[in-house]
């Protein structure tokens, strides 16, 4: 594969990483999301110039890339905090108290939904269903799932960061 000498990270060793993953699938392609999520983790984000070396590596059109990681919020368009809160506003999640869990962290942070604090340590965003109802109001801070909120429970979350 050729790739332009700029493409940071898409150089001899991160390719054999790539390799590495798709050689567990049948068809290249298939390994479409893993190969997005260890470009985010190398990135913080996933670049429109990966989204073309994705594209050309797995043999794929660009739009199609494009697609899955507009479409899935766990992948990034710009970069995010050190802790980012993504945080469910979907109907069990909603009426169990999450718009009050959004307006606090808005209200803490001083950051709307889709935002970044200028310090750079907290991203907010809001999303779907994360599948974990049963703790609503719910949230994923950064990977992990944080059930249950309060206001209180997302206070001490964010001194912690701090
Ligand atoms: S409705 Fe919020 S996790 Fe399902």
């Amino acid at each position: 594969m050729t790739l332009k000498s700029e493409d940071h990270i898409f150089n001899p060793d991160f390719l054999q990483q790539l390799d590495k993953i798709t050689a567990k699938y049948e068809q290249k392609r298939a390994a479409l999301l893993p190969v997005l999520h260890l470009v985010q983790e190398k990135e913080d984000l996933i670049s429109p110039e990966s989204e073309k070396n994705i594209a050309q590596y797995l043999g794929i059109p660009v739009v199609h890339v494009h697609e899955v990681v507009s479409f899935y919020h766990l992948f990034h368009q710009t970069k995010k905090g050190q802790c980012h809160f993504s945080v469910c506003q979907t109907t069990t999640c909603a009426l169990l108290g999450g718009e009050d869990v959004i307006e606090h962290i808005q209200k803490r942070l001083g950051i709307k939904p889709g935002e970044t604090t200028t310090d750079g340590k907290f991203s907010l965003s809001v999303v779907e269903c994360l599948g974990a109802c049963e703790i609503a109001p719910v949230m994923q801070q950064n990977k992990d799932y944080v059930g249950c909120l309060t206001k209180e429970k997302i206070n001490e979350l964010i001194e912690k960061t701090k």
